[in-house]
């Protein structure tokens, strides 16, 4: 890593570069900042809540601090108090917005935050970043406009969002993509909505929305893959601790992979079972994993994991667990070279609407390193066994494609320069330090 590296990215600027060497093992203990996906969902509804809510080790991310800034606009006031943030809640009722909502690069804020918009009797406008800009919207604009919210946006389906709500109709939504985000939009515009609103997912994907209702005092019924909540109901507010974020926690997992005689430890982390295959992905791959600790915080499963490096295997994800995983994919792309049999990945085509087309980048950067590798429509094919060298790697904007290739970078010959390196900001603005602290040279 750059012995040059600033402590703060966020007072980096787009064209910033980080320089990561070789290492030779990945060894320590860390705790990381709080998942973001949680983050997000605590910050909303603690905003319709009654009463203040106090949360722990919330997200530094700049997508999560993109949440507050919205729910500042509308009404609910926050303050930081140490590591602490306080929301007031403002019940069911926010306030008319005095200017588009700036939902920055984040796709949970415009997404989840639209449902809530839906059932608040005024016009909103959302926009976002130029990525955020070209990621469909449609898929929450449907059900939207079905449970009688108007939603206005481009005729292709993107942003700017002009969300005009209140009088919503409970519906029944099946969902075409499986998206969490999109299952709750529904969820929380179900809150205000006259009836039960129930939404059938494809296939099971994280429950945080969920479990966090729950958390607020609300009753939610769930079979098989379908949830029901009913409208009109009061939320309260929380104190709690985020977990740490299990999706941040993969780069280091799968940096403590790369090398046999790796030794880390992680504490606090969400183990939430719908986010937490990675782990078994991880074991399947020949790395050596344990749990221990295992506790529920607002239902929520937190616990310490330990890890101990191994001879890595290869592996095939698809199905569901490309969807689970749909975070985690880069970075598991990215240490696919380094395995012995390498790494397909198939049934991921949402990655081409991420905050990249993460299959097209992922693919140029493992060229750029010398990799062979096949970018399929739906995924990649990446033969193991390969030794790959110091690179110029493009983050192209995305966080996890500029931390993911700051992991393979530890096993390259020579250097590699990261180039838009700050995007890392955006979900985990400690990364690099931390990870120059775990990283052995
Ligand atoms: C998220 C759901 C996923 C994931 C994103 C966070 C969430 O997106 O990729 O980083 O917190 O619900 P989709 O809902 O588009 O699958």
């Amino acid at each position: 890593m750059d012995a040059a590296y600033p402590d703060d990215i966020s007072k980096m600027n787009n064209d910033s570069t980080v320089v990561v060497r070789p290492a030779k093992n990945i060894q320590g203990s860390v705790r990381l900042p709080g998942d973001k996906s949680i983050s997000h969902r605590y910050a909303m509804l603690a905003a319709i809540a009654e009463g203040d809510t106090k949360l722990e080790n919330y997200s530094t991310g700049a997508d999560c601090a993109s949440t507050l800034g919205c729910l500042k606009a509308l009404g609910a006031n926050w303050e930081r108090d140490g590591d602490k943030l306080i929301i007031h809640g403002r019940g069911r009722q926010l306030q008319v917005p005095t200017a588009p909502l700036d939902c920055g690069n984040s796709g949970s804020t415009v997404r989840m935050l639209s449902g809530i918009l839906a059932g608040q009797n005024f016009t909103s406008e959302l926009f976002g970043d130029e990525s955020l800009s070209r990621r469909p919207m449609a898929r929450v604009i449907k059900p939207l406009e079905a449970m009688g919210a108007k939603v206005a946006a481009s005729d292709d389906g993107k942003l700017p969002l002009k969300v005009t709500g209140g009088n919503l109709k409970a519906i029944d939504y099946k969902m075409p993509v499986a998206s969490a985000q999109v299952k709750s939009c529904v969820l929380f515009a179900g809150l205000f909505a006259d009836g039960e609103t129930a939404v059938e997912e494809p296939i099971r994907t994280r429950d945080h929305s969920e479990i966090a209702l729950r958390a607020f005092g609300c009753e939610i019924n769930q079979s098989g893959n379908e949830v029901r909540i009913k409208g009109g109901q009061k939320l309260r507010a929380i104190e709690g601790r985020v977990p740490g974020d299990i999706s941040s926690s993969a780069f280091f997992l799968c940096a403590a992979a790369l090398f046999p005689d790796s030794q880390l430890l992680v504490q606090d982390l969400l183990m939430n079972p719908t986010r937490a295959r990675l782990l078994d992905v991880l074991i399947a791959m020949g790395v050596g994993i344990s749990v221990q600790q295992i506790e529920e915080h607002h239902g929520e499963l937190v616990g310490t994991v330990q890890v101990k490096g191994g001879n890595l295997k290869g592996m095939t994800l698809h199905g569901a667990d490309s969807a689970v995983l749909i975070d985690e994919i880069p970075v598991f792309a990215a240490i696919a070279p380094y395995t012995e049999n390498g790494i397909e990945i198939r049934d991921a085509k949402e990655l081409r609407v991420k905050e990249s087309d993460r299959i097209a980048a992922v693919a140029m950067n493992l060229r750029a390193m010398g990799a062979e590798v096949e970018e399929l429509e739906d995924g990649l094919k990446i033969p193991g066994g390969q030794k790959l060298r110091g690179a110029e790697i493009d983050s192209l904007g995305d966080h996890r494609i500029a931390m993911a290739f700051a992991v393979a970078a530890l096993r390259a010959q020579g250097e590699t320069t990261i180039r838009g390196a700050n995007a890392a900001v955006i979900s985990y603005p400690e990364f690099y330090k931390t990870l120059s602290q775990l990283t052995q040279g």
